[in-house]
């Protein structure tokens, strides 16, 4: 039985969701981050919002040796990866830091995983791996297109990485999830996607034009071969996402192997019906800016989620309303994100 996992990267916008996830799902959780991007605030969000104890490391995932202790110390049943840089225009401008960083962790945590006979892993994947898709809505069997980024590039090559291990070992299990556009935040408010300084991604922008932190949305292009001319995502409820790693790690449990999945709603929405559901949300008009193509944007991106429906008997839940809802309810109750709260101070070693 699988009782306890290991969060790499649990203090994270995606990281927490899914500590809130295992927790109330009754597994021990671990999380694990060396709070580069995140803040450990989250950590006690977690904790408030489930109303049970989480462990919590800070420490880095290149310290092997700090890290091979804490693997010795609490002997996880598996580990869900999702520690990494992730901002795309910053790993074209740094792309020896996103390949060091994010490879080498990777290989790492593999070792001390091997070492200490840890032997499930989940890994955080992109979309991103199809690069412009060769077909649509996107399944697992398409194949993988050019990547125009550092960081997605990441992303492929450790799949590739994870995929030749368990091929020389059967017995190492690997799940690679396949996230679509994750956005929204728990419903209660406590936690929520915290980005530093200017939003890349559209939501996490949105959300601050909506209380009024910046003045207008930037609309990138809307000269696409799509209905209204702008990009068209698969947006999913980062709830409706954490709950998939769950649904992953009871598959690997049961059957073990190397799996590949979409998570996604399989439904598409262009930068402007987007904006209009935000509007909604808020009961404001947001001011929308058309400017040009953002370089390395494709058109459209959804998924065929019927494999996780299938072989996870996942699906997501959540539509686009209750997305922007609590995506609005979170940037409302922590307009400066985690910075404003003192520091949790819940850390192990
Ligand atoms: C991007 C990354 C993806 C990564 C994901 C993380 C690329 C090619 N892909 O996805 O690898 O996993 O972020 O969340 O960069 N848009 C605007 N105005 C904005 C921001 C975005 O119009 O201020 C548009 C984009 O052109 C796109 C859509 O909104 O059509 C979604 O963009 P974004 O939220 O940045 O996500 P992706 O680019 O799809």
């Amino acid at each position: 039985m699988m009782k306890k996992i290991l969060v790499a990267g649990g203090a994270g916008y995606i990281g927490s969701h899914i500590c809130v996830e295992l927790l109330n799902e009754g597994y021990e959780t671990v999380s694990v981050d060396n709070l580069y991007n995140s803040s450990d605030v989250s950590m006690k969000r977690v904790e408030e919002i489930t109303g049970k104890k989480l462990k919590f490391y800070r420490a880095d995932f290149l310290m092997e040796d700090v890290i091979t202790d804490i693997f010795e110390k609490e002997r996880p049943d598996a580990v869900i990866m999702c520690a990494g840089y992730k901002a795309v225009g910053e790993s074209v401008v740094k792309p020896l830091e996103y390949y060091y960083n994010n490879l080498t962790s990777l290989m790492l945590l593999c070792d001390v995983m091997r070492k200490t006979g840890c032997k499930n892993i989940i890994f955080s994947s992109s979309a991103t791996v199809y690069g412009d898709p060769a077909e649509i809505p996107i399944t697992e069997d398409c194949p993988k297109g050019e990547i125009t980024n550092p960081y997605g590039r990441t992303k492929s090559m450790i799949e590739q990485i994870l995929t030749d291990i368990h091929a020389a070992d059967r017995d190492f299990g690997v799940i690679l999830l396949r996230y679509f556009n994750p956005i929204g935040a728990h419903p209660s408010g406590l936690i929520g996607e915290d980005p530093e300084g200017i939003p890349n991604n559209l939501v996490p922008y949105i959300a601050q034009v909506a209380i009024g932190k910046r003045e207008a949305i930037h609309v990138f292009g809307n000269d696409y071969d799509t209905p209204d001319g702008t990009g068209v995502r698969d947006y999913i409820h980062v709830v409706d996402l954490a709950k998939g790693h769950v649904s992953a790690l009871r598959k690997m449990e049961k059957d073990g192997g190397l799996n590949i999945y979409n998570l996604g709603t399989g439904k598409g929405y262009s930068v402007l019906e987007v904006i209009d559901a935000y509007e909604k949300a808020c009961g404001k008009k947001l001011k929308r800016i058309i400017d040009p193509r953002r370089p390395g944007d494709i058109a459209c991106c959804y998924c065929d989620p019927a494999k996780a429906k299938r072989e996870l008997n996942w699906e997501a839940r959540y539509g686009i309303e209750e997305m922007c809802r609590d995506s609005y309810n979170w940037q409302m109750k922590n307009p400066d994100g985690y910075g404003a709260f003192e520091h949790a101070k819940i850390c192990f070693s």
